[in-house]
């Protein structure tokens, strides 16, 4: 090695130590006949010392020294002078005394500071992502993944899981998204399809008799890009047989909880993980994944606001829709300004207005519906709102979709503002019982509201014939801190009932046997009972470390319009090759 400690190790009982380092130079500050260099590796920084009066030969190399050159240091770990640490370093204690430093190689200026994160665009950090890996940030978010990961393995290695691979060329398996398609060249004018996630694999896998699989898997999904998206991603993805929901929920939530203690700071706060019923998540948060670190609860005040004489609730009540809102603790000084921002904000989401009461600290009342209300009618009200004195209500009245989609983004849009979040806390929970399909009002059919393969539950299949839209399914979503990390379910394990929901989402015999025959068959072939999960791994990892996109937890990650700007893909291809795959443009 041309090391043997890394820049983050050294502490005051290394003291007199001779040490070799090697990295890159962070800084050099030059201070007239001393000069120090932070040198910097994948562990930490350590600070050099180049000092003519141990070596002429030192200060001559350290003056040639620019950011990011590859160096060689041999030295002393000296005690940093009294009142001189640096208490935000670990290796703030020492220094290095430098006897011999060699340039390794040298570096062109990078385009951005590696030492100080500044907000260049993310553009910049994406084309030289080899550098932007460089900084402390990105190597903790690497260092917390690969943790995660290795405490996956290892807690499913002992549960008696096999880690099975599963092909990547395959064929289309719906998750909802559009498939990657790659061309055949043996095969002219037939297509693979990058697998969406290997849920028919891993069915298979049961009907085959693993009973315990899992794997570190690769997903692809063409789809619009968001924070937490990425076209290219990987799930946890694991299946079981015989098992029923209360097994897979069990050993997932040991699985996060392990892996949460072992691979970041942060804490889980509440064990078991409480559990939602759908239903109650979009009742009580407006949206079926919602950020449980806070309160702010909605509140259906359909009935009360249905008796005022403002048409807008009225007719609201009347016609079946809803009149839902929350209280914001503290906030009944909201000035006009601020009130019109979040009618902006509840607008932008489909609302037609926010309608608003403060409840004032002396108990009198402002009210943009004030007169619309009696007196005792907004009492009423405020009561059914269980507001106190200083809340300010906030209300919706509208289809119930819009009207929790508003208040969902309100809600978490005054979390902020109330400053209620706690940063360390992962708040993971279950939502359970969905229903089995979702009406899909622009195609005029049902749509899975997981994937096909989810089972209905069983008390439920008579209604896949009378009211489809009522069946309730074996779907379970694990949600942490208002993100969707896992979904799963108990499957269908029999081919009549597999064919009866195809047939439900408006899929022929036809269709299901071309798309799915292998599967249908196999069904026949002794299936036992399974189900299973798929945590997205990405997603875990930013929440863990705390970051804002899963961008910054990839190591090389596809911009928001899924190119890599790095290596600029996608990028066109000779005539030649597209010839041998019989593929003729048409742009
Ligand atoms: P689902 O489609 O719900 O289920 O995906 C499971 C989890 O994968 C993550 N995820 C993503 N992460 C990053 N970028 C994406 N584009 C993306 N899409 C999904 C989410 C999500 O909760 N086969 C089923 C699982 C099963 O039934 O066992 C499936 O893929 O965290
Ligand atoms: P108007 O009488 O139209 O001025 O509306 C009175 C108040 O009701 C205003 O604060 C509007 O923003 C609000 N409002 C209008 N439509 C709705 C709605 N659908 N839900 C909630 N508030 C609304």
């Amino acid at each position: 090695m041309l090391k043997n400690r890394n820049c983050g190790e050294l502490r005051g009982e290394h003291t007199g130590q001779q040490v070799t380092l090697a990295g890159w130079v962070n800084r050099r500050r030059d201070l007239g006949g001393l000069i120090f260099i932070d040198l910097r590796d994948h562990d930490g920084v350590t600070q050099v010392v180049a000092n003519p009066a141990v070596s002429q030969e030192v200060l001559r190399v350290a003056e040639t020294l620019r950011p990011e050159y590859v160096v060689q240091v041999e030295g002393t770990v000296n005690p940093r002078p009294a009142g001189m640490a640096n208490l935000d370093l670990p290796t703030g204690e020492i220094e290095v005394v430098a006897h011999h430093i060699q340039v390794l190689n040298a570096a062109k200026t990078p385009p951005f500071l590696i030492h100080r994160e500044e907000d260049e665009l993310e553009a910049l950090r994406l084309r030289y992502r080899y550098l932007d890996l460089r900084r402390a940030r990105m190597q903790r978010n690497l260092l917390i993944r690969h943790r995660a990961v290795k405490f996956i393995r290892d807690y499913l290695d002992l549960r008696g899981f096999l880690e099975v691979e599963t092909p990547i060329l395959f064929k289309s398996t719906p998750e909802g998204a559009r498939d990657y398609l790659v061309p055949s060249r043996v095969h002219p004018g037939k297509f693979y399809a990058l697998p969406q996630s290997p849920q028919q694999l891993k069915q298979l896998l049961m009907v085959a008799g693993v009973e315990r699989y899992f794997q570190i898997a690769r997903c692809f999904r063409d789809e619009d890009q968001r924070a937490d998206r990425q076209p290219e991603f990987t799930q946890l993805d694991l299946e079981m047989s015989f098992v029923d929901r209360e097994d897979i929920l069990q050993l997932a939530e040991g699985l996060m909880i392990g892996m949460v203690a072992h691979a970041c700071e942060k804490r889980t706060s509440t064990v078991p993980f409480p559990r939602l019923t759908y239903a109650e998540a979009l009742a009580r948060y407006g949206t079926d994944r919602p950020d449980l670190r806070f309160g702010l609860e909605l509140v259906d005040l359909t009935a009360v606001a249905g008796r005022s004489e403002f048409r807008v609730f009225r007719e609201a009540a009347e016609s079946g829709n809803v009149v839902k809102g929350l209280c914001a603790p503290g906030c009944s000084d909201y000035s006009r300004k601020q009130l019109v921002e979040l009618e902006a904000l509840v607008q932008e989401e489909g609302a037609k207005g926010l309608a608003w009461v403060a409840l004032n600290p002396d108990a009198t009342v402002r009210s943009s519906v004030a007169k619309f209300f009696s007196q005792e009618l907004m009492a009423d009200l405020l009561a059914a709102a269980g507001a106190q004195p200083g809340d300010l209500l906030l209300v919706v009245a509208d289809r119930t979709a819009v009207a929790n989609a508003a208040l969902d983004v309100l809600r978490r849009e005054m979390a902020l503002r109330l400053d209620l979040i706690d940063r360390r806390e992962l708040a993971f929970a279950w939502v359970i019982d969905f229903p089995l399909v979702l009406w899909n009002e622009q195609e005029q059919r049902w749509d899975p509201s997981h994937h096909l393969f989810t089972s209905p539950q069983e008390q439920d299949i008579p209604l896949l014939e009378t009211d489809p839209g009522a069946a309730k399914s074996n779907q379970y979503d694990l949600i942490c801190n208002g993100f969707e990390v896992g979904g799963g379910s108990i499957r269908i394990h029999q081919r009549e009932l597999q064919e009866k929901v195809m047939r439900l989402i408006g899929l022929t015999m036809e269709q299901a046997r071309a798309q799915f025959g292998h599967l249908l068959e196999a069904f026949e072939y002794g299936t036992p009972p399974h189900g299973g999960i798929a945590p997205g791994i990405d997603r875990l990892v930013m929440l863990m470390a705390g970051e804002p996109n899963i961008r910054e937890v990839t190591a090389f990650p596809k911009s928001q319009n899924a190119a890599d700007l790095m290596a600029n893909a996608p990028s066109e291809v000779d005539s030649g090759q597209l010839k041998e795959l019989h593929i003729r443009l048409d742009l």
